[in-house]
This record gives structure tokens, C-alpha cells and sequence, in this order.
């Protein structure tokens, strides 16, 4: 299949577009490396460097089966501050993605969405039925374009499925030497913040909260390795039909609190994780754990890597950064 994917440049999107790759597909990535790397696109790809609002002369060219969009900005915390950037690339700058597809006869997307779009949620393992309530503009630009998906998709004919992800963590290490990973340049992230306060980077690791109502008094989240999560998305590609959205959660189905993932850093590194105890960071649930009952029976999708694998290829990959 020959594949737009948008964001290719970044961590989930260049682990998919090396995957994409690695299964035969022609990948075309556009991305404007505000937040990407050029040399995190997979050698094979053909790269593009602009923003998904500049498609529209140059989609009809390409020959696009299908598109895999990621591009988006991704930090809960600036998004409180900067709804105006949210709004405008997450949600406007998919919209004239969607208008161009639909114009050129591009009829398959897979987006990339996000547990955010439940906020905090009163049930958990969260379905796909739960009640949305984002808590941040972030969560509500994701959640904006899973509405918009539904009604382009019935309206057009269109395919679309939403991967509404849980924690990704993990990095991919291909067998012929190539590594995809995490590499923000603020990064805000669990996993990669304590491998790095591990190696003695940056000083210790600030823990947001020890008093949320959960076992030990941290967050529980359910991480989901990236591979793993890619393997979905190469699924979801051949899963929608035309007239359909789909929404799906990617989740291991287990939670694990801040200080259980610190312990995994220990065991995993060798090393102690430097900790100080800093109060809770706003907007963060105390629970998000999902059901992925959906994404077995719709995507026949099982994760097969645990927390400890991804600490073990997130690790690797710290060290060649
Ligand atoms: N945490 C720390 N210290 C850090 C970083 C994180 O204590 O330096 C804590 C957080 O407070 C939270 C947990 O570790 O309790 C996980 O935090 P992450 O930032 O790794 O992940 P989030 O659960 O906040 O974010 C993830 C996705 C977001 C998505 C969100 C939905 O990365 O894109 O889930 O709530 F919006």
C-alpha cells in the first residue's frame, strides 16, 4: 500500500513509518519538523518538510492509499497554556488535511488520538463508551478531530479509524542497526525522565504527587510499548470501512503507579532513580488504565511487550542519544 504518513519525523510516527517500510508499503512522510527530526525518518521514505495544511496542491500527485496522521503538538501542559496552537494545528490543520483527502480521493485515515479525550474517568479499565471529558485543550483538539472523523467518514465515504493511546514508552531496535525513539526537546514524560535522572542526567527525577488515592499514593497509568502500538496501526490500516469510524484504545489493560515504574527503572538500569517529592502536576488523573477488548476483537491486536521491555529498548536508545 502506498501510505501518507504525517508526523513521520517524530517518535510514534517514525517507528510506524520504519514498520510501514519493513512490510512492503511505500511510504511517503510530510512533516515540518517543528518538534521531529530529519534523521529519525526511515531511510526508504520519501520525506517531505512542510506543515499538513500545505498538502492540498501536491496530495493529488502522490498516489496516497491511505494516511497515517500524527502530526500534532502533544504537550498536555502547553496546550493549557496555548489552546490557540492546539486549536490551530490539531484541529484546523486536520480539518484542511481531511478537506484535501476528501478532494482527491483519499479515502482511509488512521489517527492518532489520545486517552485524554476521557479525562478523568469514573470507570476504569476505560471503553471505548466512556463519557469524554478532556481535561486540557490538548485532550479536546483529539477529541474534536474523532467527531469530525465520524461525520466526514459517513458523509464521504470515507475510512477512519482513532487509536486512542494510553502511555507509549519503548523505542524500536531493528535488526539491521537502525533505533526509533523518544527524543523531545522538552521532555515531560515518565520513562525518559527517570532513565535519564538514572544516568546521573539532569538532576533527580521530580515525582508529581504522592497523594492521590490509589495503592502507594502515585498515578497509576498503562503503558503500551511503541512497537506494539505500531503493529496496531499497520492493522487499523486494512480495519475501517468505507462510511465507518472506528474509535479504539491501545492500552496493556494493567496499571502501574509512578513508584512501580521507578523500581522497573532501577531493576532495569542498575542504577537508583534520584527522586524528589514535588506536588501533583495539574490536569493529571489519578488512574488511566485501558480496556482493550475492542482492539482484540476488531484489530485481533494482543500487546506482547511488557514494562520491562520497554525500559530495556528505551534504555538502549538513551544511550545513543
Ligand atoms: N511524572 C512524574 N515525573 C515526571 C514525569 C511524569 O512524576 O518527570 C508522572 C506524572 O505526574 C504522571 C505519570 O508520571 O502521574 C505519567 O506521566 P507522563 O507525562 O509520562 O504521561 P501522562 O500520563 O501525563 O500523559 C500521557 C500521554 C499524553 C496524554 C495523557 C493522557 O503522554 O499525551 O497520557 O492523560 F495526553
Amino acid at each position: 500500500m502506498r501510505v501518507l504518513v504525517t508526523g513521520g519525523a517524530g517518535y510514534i510516527g517514525s517507528v510506524v513509518t520504519a514498520q510501514l517500510l519493513a512490510e512492503g508499503n511505500e511510504v511517503v512522510v510530510v512533516d515540518d519538523l517543528s518538534t521531529g527530526h530529519r534523521d529519525a525518518v526511515a531511510q526508504g521514505a520519501v520525506f517531505h518538510e512542510f506543515p499538513i495544511s500545505g498538502l492540498d496542491p501536491v496530495l493529488g500527485d502522490w498516489d496516497i492509499e491511505a494516511v497515517i496522521h500524527f502530526a500534532a503538538k502533544s504537550l498536555v501542559g502547553e496546550s493549557a497554556q496555548n489552546p490557540a496552537l492546539y486549536w490551530r494545528n490539531n484541529v484546523v490543520g486536520t480539518v484542511a488535511l481531511l478537506d484535501s483527502m476528501h478532494a482527491h480521493g483519499v479515502d482511509r485515515i488512521v489517527f492518532s488520538s489520545s486517552a485524554a479525550t476521557y479525562g478523568e474517568a469514573e470507570q476504569q479499565p476505560i471503553r471505548e463508551d466512556a463519557p469524554t471529558r478532556p481535561t486540557s485543550p490538548y485532550g479536546a483538539s483529539k477529541l474534536a478531530i474523532d467527531l469530525a472523523l465520524r461525520d466526514y467518514a459517513e458523509a464521504y465515504s470515507i475510512a477512519a479509524v482513532s487509536l486512542r493511546y494510553f502511555n507509549v514508552a519503548g523505542a524500536l531496535h531493528t535488526t539491521g542497526g537502525q533505533s526509533y525513539g523518544e527524543r523531545h526537546a522538552t521532555e515531560t514524560h515518565l520513562i525518559p525522565n527517570a532513565l535519564r535522572a538514572a544516568a546521573g542526567a539532569g538532576g533527580p527525577l521530580s515525582l508529581f504527587g504522592t497523594d492521590y488515592p490509589t495503592e502507594d499514593g502515585t498515578c497509576v497509568r498503562d503503558y503500551i510499548h511503541v512497537v506494539d502500538l505500531a503493529d496496531a496501526h499497520l492493522r487499523a490500516l486494512s480495519a475501517g470501512a468505507p462510511g465507518e469510524h472506528e474509535v479504539i484504545n491501545l492500552g496493556s489493560g494493567t496499571g502501574y503507579s509512578v513508584r512501580q515504574v521507578l523500581d522497573a527503572v532501577r531493576l532495569g538500569t542498575g542504577s537508583e532513580v534520584p527522586v524528589v517529592e514535588a506536588p501533583r502536576r495539574a490536569g493529571d488523573p489519578p488512574v488511566l488504565i485501558a480496556s482493550n477488548e475492542k482492539a482484540a476483537a476488531v484489530l485481533d491486536w494482543h500487546p506482547t511487550r511488557d514494562l520491562a521491555a520497554m525500559i530495556d529498548d528505551s534504555w538502549r536508545f538513551e544511550q545513543l542519544t
